[in-house]
């Protein structure tokens, strides 16, 4: 039984594979966090909260002083009766008072798990894969109920919470905070990892000691962001890449987030997150209710790469969707790099006809062929073909790529409108904006309106009828700027600060239509490279494209930062041209080909400028990842070596029978006169026999992993390896 209720001790057990997740009601009906960690037989640990007595606290049972909500760790906070750290949730009430203060009413446990309403959330395909334990809580004075949501998945170490507030009173109430879960943990004995960045630096992993007060991140820009992923991770002091305690966090979200580490007077510390409660406020009139986004709590006892293999397992089974969710995506090539711009259907025809010629099974037509778009500055919202480039139209170019047995795929735009668009001298009302505020532009654009129902159908008309009109198996659902003057001019004044949520409900709302409606097309996220790379994009498109860097020594950060969450096969890897068109450098096709073949593989530079040497590697490359493209699916990764700590990087990606690997190893500068290195691999059988396809040399096992495989001499900067090791018998 994965949920347990001891009525006696009033104990709530979550128990996972091996985690178990503890907490228990009060004397006072609120909740004690007890326990998260290691999964344990017994729930006998009411000990653990301690009824004592502090000086200067304050205490809810005057006479004994031993009852202080601010010594106590909790699992649901209220703000006002004496635990000052920052609350789960927060609400302003009609008297003007923001105190709540909520008690046990009940609780439920069922089997398999529901989806939240309107919110992307991980699902159970099965009643077996897990259970969910609802707990009421209710507050007299204000009348608000609000349940906890709890589902533990048996065959991981993966937890999912979230929160619901109903508004059972005659009245309304503001939501000034609702986080979508916390936890407070007994110590302060963690480091905190975060994936922060910027655009064409995304997700770059820094982790460093946390401290007295409060440490966060967040997103104010109404996207999750490329400035920091709405993922932390604490770890134990002594925990690393493959040993000690590390919980993960992560929040199913797009939007503006909060992740919060608040380390208390007596060390303990609170670990919270949610929707950003900065510029944020819902009104909950009587009788609605507030649905927050879900978050995922994983545990890990064998380090951070042990937390990832959760994230990745759960990721691929349980929050990926549609056809392509387990099958290899076409190998594609988009043409972004290769013209930006500048194209017509000829060069277009040109560069597809190449590719096919090599292997590629997807074309995909980037940026700039509607309305009027010959740059930046103009036509988004007018989804219509743009003449001049393609005097044909989408479906004539469309059957022409098909005709040579590629697919064909292209790119949209949808949240985005010109000011210099035919939809904009129609719709101005139709932007996110406040009356009589000049709107700031970002890449010449405004953004769409979607927290209004006319914008959202008009996005799903417009696409659906191009989608039903040119035979398209790809989308690139791109999104270039961040918010500004956010407010809705749908909103009243007293929801204007909903505009936010209400936006990204919109948008989820349009993506499960389109993704519904159309189950054949692979749907690719994109917010000016990975700058929305979070589990709530990828619940609708199952990969994202990566990063607009696409030079290959950068991508190997980039790559390894974004595993430590979300799986290769969410990731799109393409091989571009050199000079690197972000950084100026060069580097060899080999060592582009062996960074991209690390996640969804594809092209993107004008082929017809290569050599033919190039174009060898290149048709060798495609044979390479149709080979391993079932263990970038569904093997595991162990990452060895850090880009983060030094001059060179590797990984290995191990097949479920352990039967296959792919093993990469780079250099980024060369090194005179070096030393003789060798690296052990990780997570094979050290009773098995591999081949290396590439030089035919053969190792136990136990070989590779304990004593080590000898890495070449590089006398080049930027040299990598990816080596296939295969079992024979
Ligand atoms: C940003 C994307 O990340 C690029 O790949 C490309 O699609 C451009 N937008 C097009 O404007």
């Amino acid at each position: 039984m994965p949920i347990l209720f001891d009525a006696d001790k009033k104990i709530f057990h979550i128990m996972c594979k091996d985690c178990s997740y503890m907490f228990q009601i009060l004397k006072d009906g609120s909740l004690g966090h007890l326990y998260f960690g290691k999964r344990l037989k017994d729930n006998n640990l009411s000990y653990l909260i301690r009824y004592e007595f502090r000086g200067n606290e304050n205490y809810k049972d005057a006479d004994t002083q031993s009852f202080s909500l601010d010594l106590l760790p909790f699992e649901f906070s209220t703000y006002g009766t004496g635990d000052y750290r920052h609350p789960s949730f927060q609400a302003m009430l009609k008297d003007g008072s923001t105190i709540t203060s909520f008690k046990y009413i009940g609780h439920n446990i069922f089997k398999g798990k529901k989806a939240l309403k309107g919110l992307p959330s991980l699902y159970m395909e099965s009643e077996d894969e897990g259970q969910t334990l609802y707990v009421e809580l209710y507050d007299e004075v204000s009348k608000l109920k609000a349940v906890l949501q709890y589902s533990c998945f048996e065959n991981y170490n993966v937890i999912t919470r979230s929160i619901k507030i109903i508004n059972e009173g005659e009245k309304d109430v503001n939501i000034k905070r609702i986080m979508s879960f916390s936890i407070d943990f007994h110590d302060n004995n963690y480091k905190m990892l975060r994936l922060s960045g910027a655009w064409a630096r995304e997700r770059y992993v820094h982790i460093s000691d946390i401290y007295p007060g409060i440490q966060s991140i967040e997103s104010t820009r109404n996207a999750s962001s490329p400035q920091q992923n709405p993922f932390i991770a604490l770890l134990e002091k002594n925990a690393d890449e493959f040993n000690g305690n590390v919980y993960g966090f992560n929040l199913v979200y797009s939007g503006s987030f909060l992740a919060e580490v608040e380390v208390n007077h007596f060390n303990m510390t609170r670990v919270s997150m949610g929707i950003n409660p900065f510029d944020f406020n819902y009104l909950l009139k009587s009788g609605e209710d507030f649905q927050s986004p879900e978050a995922v709590m994983v545990f890990s006892k064998d380090g951070l790469n042990g937390m990832s293999s959760e994230f990745h397992n759960v990721y691929r089974n349980n929050l990926l969707r549609g056809k392509y969710k387990k099958e290899r995506r076409p190998i594609l090539i988009n043409n972004w790099e290769a013209t930006y711009f500048d194209f017509n259907e000829e060069k277009i025809l040109n560069i597809a006809r190449e590719a096919k010629d090599l292997g590629i099974e997807l074309f995909v037509l980037d940026d700039g062929w509607f309305g009027c778009r010959n740059d930046d500055t103009t036509s988004l919202g007018d989804w219509y073909e743009n003449k001049e480039k393609l005097p044909l139209g989408l479906e004539h170019l469309a059957k022409k790529i098909n005709e040579m047995g590629m697919k064909f795929g292209l790119w949209f735009e949808p949240e985005m409108i010109s000011p210099k668009s035919e939809l904009y001298k129609k719709h101005k009302e139709w932007c996110i904006q406040v009356a009589d505020r000049e709107k700031t532009q970002g890449r010449h654009q405004f953004v769409l309106d979607l927290s209004r129902e006319d914008v959202c159908n008009y996005i799903i008309d417009t696409l659906s009828s191009i989608f039903d009109r040119v035979p398209i198996s790809y989308v690139k659902w791109d999104m270039n700027r961040h918010m500004t003057e956010i407010g809705s001019l749908m909103l009243p004044p007293e929801r204007q600060r909903e505009t936010g949520h209400r936006y990204i409900l919109g948008l989820y709302y349009i993506l499960e239509t389109l993704t519904n409606k159309y189950k054949d097309i692979l749907f690719e996220s994109c917010s000016a490279g990975g700058g929305r790379f979070d589990p709530g994009m990828l619940y609708y498109m199952p990969q994202t494209w990566t990063s607009d860097d696409t030079d290959a020594i950068e991508r190997i950060k980039i790559q390894y930062g974004t595993s430590i969450v979300y799986p290769l096969i969410t990731m799109g890897c393409h091989v571009s041209a050199v000079p690197n068109h972000q950084v100026g450098r060069i580097t060899s096709i080999e060592t582009r080909g062996n960074i991209a073949l690390s996640g969804n593989f594809g092209y993107e530079l004008d082929i017809s400028k290569l050599t033919d040497k190039e174009k060898d590697i290149i048709k060798k490359q495609i044979e390479i990842y149709k080979d391993i493209s079932d263990i970038i699916i569904n093997g595991r990764l162990y990452r060895i070596k850090s880009p983060f700590d030094g001059n060179d990087a590797s990984w290995i990606i191990v097949s479920e029978d352990k039967e296959r690997a792919v093993f990469f190893y780079c250099q980024s500068l060369s090194e005179p006169n070096p030393i003789f290195k060798r690296i052990k691999l990780l997570g094979l059988d050290e009773n098995f026999l591999y081949e290396v396809v590439e030089t035919k040399e053969k190792y136990k096992g136990e070989q590779l992993m304990y004593a080590g495989l000898n890495l070449p001499n590089f006398n080049r900067d930027f040299e990598s390896i990816l080596l296939r090791f295969k079992k024979v018998d």
